[in-house]
């Protein structure tokens, strides 16, 4: 047994080739994803093994796990444009699940957006994904998928890999890198021209409705969104909205 995350009761425990991790509300809603993105050609997430009135037990994920600051082999051209391809992979494989779901209604962590394109996974940054040498393999922690846009959850995975962070740990390089990248990531993904031209203002819009979510969680008594705006989590994303809308311009550039 290793723990793989600690958090009183929250623990994520690594037990044989299984992840057990708590069970949440929206945690139907994500095993049903999981399984239709298994049966639909997308085998590169977690299988739901079992589950009790606490957990859920998931297949593990071969792989290195990694986080911020990146570097090594998350931080190579490959890594990320693995990333991406298997970010199209996923969201291609979702959009039959919108369709077949679309009159039901599902809980989810994030609010569904409109227009139900695929399932967004929410969360697809370096710390989600597993890799084999410098190739993605894998994607795991699906607790923020929803319905939504295609641009909606690439603005974040691009926002999370090029990555548009500024405080000193998540930093990668600097502007015109960041923006090089990013480009590599729409590239690999097949994102359309028209779509670029709205990367910024969607990585913002993200970024606020991001911030707006921890804050409501917060008020409504969640203690760890609470102690996370604390430790000005929150801050870290206002800084990067406005680095964002200060380089809007050259980033745009360099994506169209
Ligand atoms: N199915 C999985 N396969 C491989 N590794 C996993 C899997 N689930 C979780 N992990 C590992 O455990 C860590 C924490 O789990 P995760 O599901 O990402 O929760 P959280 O982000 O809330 O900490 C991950 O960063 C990863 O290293
Ligand atoms: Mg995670």
């Amino acid at each position: 047994m290793e723990v793989l995350k600690q958090g009183s009761g929250r623990e994520i425990i690594k037990q044989g080739d299984a992840v057990r991790r708590p069970l949440q509300p929206w945690s139907h809603s994500v095993h049903r994803v999981l399984a239709h993105l298994h049966q639909h050609g997308f085998r590169h997430c977690p299988r739901l093994l079992a589950t009790d009135e606490q957990f859920e037990q998931l297949s593990f994920i071969e792989g290195e796990s990694y986080d911020y600051p990146l570097q090594g082999s998350i931080a190579s051209e490959s890594a990320l444009t693995s990333a991406a391809r298997m970010l199209r992979k996923l969201h291609d494989c979702s959009a039959l699940f919108i369709e077949q779901t679309a009159t039901q209604k599902m809980p989810w962590m994030l609010a569904p957006r409109a227009p139900a394109e695929v399932i967004c996974h929410g969360d697809f940054a370096p710390y989600n994904v597993a890799l084999q040498g410098d190739l993605v393999v894998g994607v795991f922690d699906f607790d923020c998928a929803h319905p939504g846009p295609r641009l909606w959850d690439v603005a974040y995975a691009v926002y999370c890999w090029a990555p548009f962070k500024t405080k000193a740990d998540d930093k990668l390089g600097g502007l015109e890198q960041q923006a090089q990248r990013a480009k590599l990531f729409c590239d690999a993904y097949g994102l359309a021209n028209h779509q670029r031209k709205l990367l910024v203002n969607e990585m913002i819009e993200r970024l606020n409705a991001l911030v707006g979510f921890m804050q409501s969680q917060a008020k409504r008594g969640d203690q760890q969104f609470q102690s996370n705006l604390d430790d000005g989590h929150h801050l870290a994303y206002l800084a990067d909205i406005e680095y964002l809308q200060t380089h809007r311009d050259f980033i745009y550039r360099a994506l169209v």
